[in-house]
C-alpha cells in the first residue's frame, strides 16, 4: 500500500457558529480521480479550499502525502487549483501565467522554459503562448489554467467546477481533455462538480455530500445503480419513490419504467399499473412523462411522439431493476431533500 496523497480526517469548519464541512473523513489515492458532487451549499469548495490551505479547518486533521500539513500555508502544500474562474493574470502572456507557479518555486530559467513548453503542448495551447488572457476564448483561458496548475507538477490537483462556464459541447470536450491531461500525467486530481455525468465519466470515487457531510461514496457506477439514500437517488435522478408490499421503499429510475400495449400481460418481474398522463415534455431524443396513479406521480420515459396529457396508459414497472432503500421511510417524508433530516 502506498501512502494516501489526501487524507482528510474529522474535517470541519465553521462559519460564525454555522457548520459548513460537518467531520468529513476522505481519504485520496495516489493516481486517483475523485469527484466531490453535491448541491449548492453542501460544502465542496469549503472542503477544497482547506485541503489547499485557504481556509484553516475549525477542528481536524489534513495530511498530504502521510504529513500533518493541517497548520502549513497554501505555498508549502504542492497543490495545484484550478477555479471556476480562471483566476489568470490579465497583464501576462499565457507562457508567464503558466510559468508564475514555477517563478515563485525558484525553478531555474532554463527548466521554466522546457516545462511551460512542455504543459502548454499537452494542453494544446503552445501556437497561443504570447497571448493575453483576454484575447483567449473561454476554453483556452480554461486550458491556461489548467497548464498552470499542473506545471508545478502538484501531488494533487484541485479542480473548483473548472468546467461549468463553458457551453455544453465545449464542456464535454473539455471533460475529455481533462481526461487526457490527468491519465498522461498520472495526476491525482479531485474535482468537484454538480454535474453528475462529468462526474460519472471522470470519476474513480464519487464522493456525494448534503450538508457537509458524505452522504456516500465509491466507484460511480456503484453509486449511480446504488444508490444509498432518497436524497442520493434524487441527486442522480430517480423520481420515483414506492413502498413496495414485501420488498419496503424503493426507487426506480423513470427510463426504467416501461408502457405495456393495450391486451398484453405484464412480463414475470415487473408490474402493471394503470396511470394517466398529466404531462409530457420533449427532451430532444426523448419525452419525460408525468403520471398519476392515484394520489401518487410516477415518472417514465418514452420515445413515443403521439402520447398526450390526459391518456390512460399502463405502466409497467421493472421490480427487478428497483432499488430497494432501506431505512427511508418514504410516505412518512413527502418533503424535497432541503427539508430532509440529515443522516445521523
Ligand atoms: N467565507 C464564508 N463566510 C461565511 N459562510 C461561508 C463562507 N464560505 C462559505 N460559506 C457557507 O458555507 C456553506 C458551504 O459553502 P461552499 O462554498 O463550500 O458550498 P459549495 O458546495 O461549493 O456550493 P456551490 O455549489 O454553490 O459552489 C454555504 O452555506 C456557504 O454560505
Ligand atoms: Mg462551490
Amino acid at each position: 500500500m502506498t501512502t494516501p496523497v489526501v487524507q482528510l480526517r474529522a474535517i470541519t469548519r465553521e462559519f460564525s457558529g454555522s457548520v459548513a464541512v460537518d467531520a468529513i473523513d476522505l481519504t485520496v489515492e495516489r493516481g486517483e480521480f475523485t469527484a466531490l458532487l453535491g448541491p449548492s451549499g453542501c460544502g465542496k469548495t469549503t472542503t477544497l479550499r482547506m485541503i489547499a490551505g485557504y481556509l484553516p479547518p475549525t477542528s481536524g486533521t489534513i495530511l498530504l502525502d502521510g504529513v500533518d500539513a493541517t497548520q502549513l500555508p497554501p505555498e508549502r502544500r504542492n497543490i495545484g487549483m484550478v477555479f471556476q474562474s480562471y483566476a489568470l493574470f490579465p497583464h501576462m502572456t499565457v507562457e508567464k501565467n503558466v510559468a508564475f507557479g514555477l517563478r515563485m518555486r525558484g525553478v531555474p530559467a532554463a527548466e521554466i522554459r522546457t516545462r511551460v513548453g512542455e504543459v502548454l503542448e499537452l494542453v494544446g495551447l503552445a501556437h497561443l503562448a504570447r497571448r493575453k488572457p483576454k484575447e483567449l476564448s473561454g476554453g483556452q483561458q480554461q486550458r491556461v489554467a489548467l497548464a498552470r496548475a499542473v506545471a508545478i507538477r502538484p501531488s494533487v490537483l484541485l479542480l473548483d467546477e473548472p468546467l461549468s462556464n463553458l457551453d455544453a459541447r465545449l464542456r464535454v470536450q473539455m471533460r475529455q481533455e481533462l481526461l487526457r491531461v490527468q491519465r498522461e500525467t498520472g495526476l491525482t486530481a479531485v474535482l468537484v462538480t454538480h454535474d453528475q455525468e462529468e462526474a460519472l465519466e471522470l470519476a474513480d470515487t464519487m464522493v456525494i455530500l448534503d450538508r457537509g457531510r458524505i452522504v456516500q461514496q465509491g466507484p460511480p457506477r456503484e453509486v449511480f445503480q446504488r444508490p444509498s439514500t432518497r436524497f442520493v437517488a434524487e441527486f442522480l435522478g430517480y423520481e420515483n419513490f414506492l413502498d413496495l408490499p414485501g420488498k419496503g421503499p424503493v426507487t426506480i429510475r423513470p427510463e426504467h419504467v416501461g408502457f405495456l400495449a393495450p391486451g398484453q400481460k405484464a412480463p414475470p418481474g415487473a408490474e402493471a399499473v394503470e396511470a394517466t398522463v398529466t404531462a409530457v415534455r420533449f427532451r430532444g431524443t426523448d419525452f419525460a412523462v408525468t403520471t398519476t396513479v392515484g394520489d401518487r406521480v410516477l415518472h417514465a420515459v418514452t420515445t413515443d411522439d403521439a402520447l398526450r396529457p390526459g391518456a390512460s396508459v399502463t405502466l409497467l414497472l421493472p421490480l427487478a431493476q428497483a432499488v430497494p432503500l432501506p431505512g427511508d421511510d418514504i410516505d412518512a417524508r413527502h418533503a424535497t431533500p432541503d427539508q430532509q433530516e440529515c443522516p445521523a
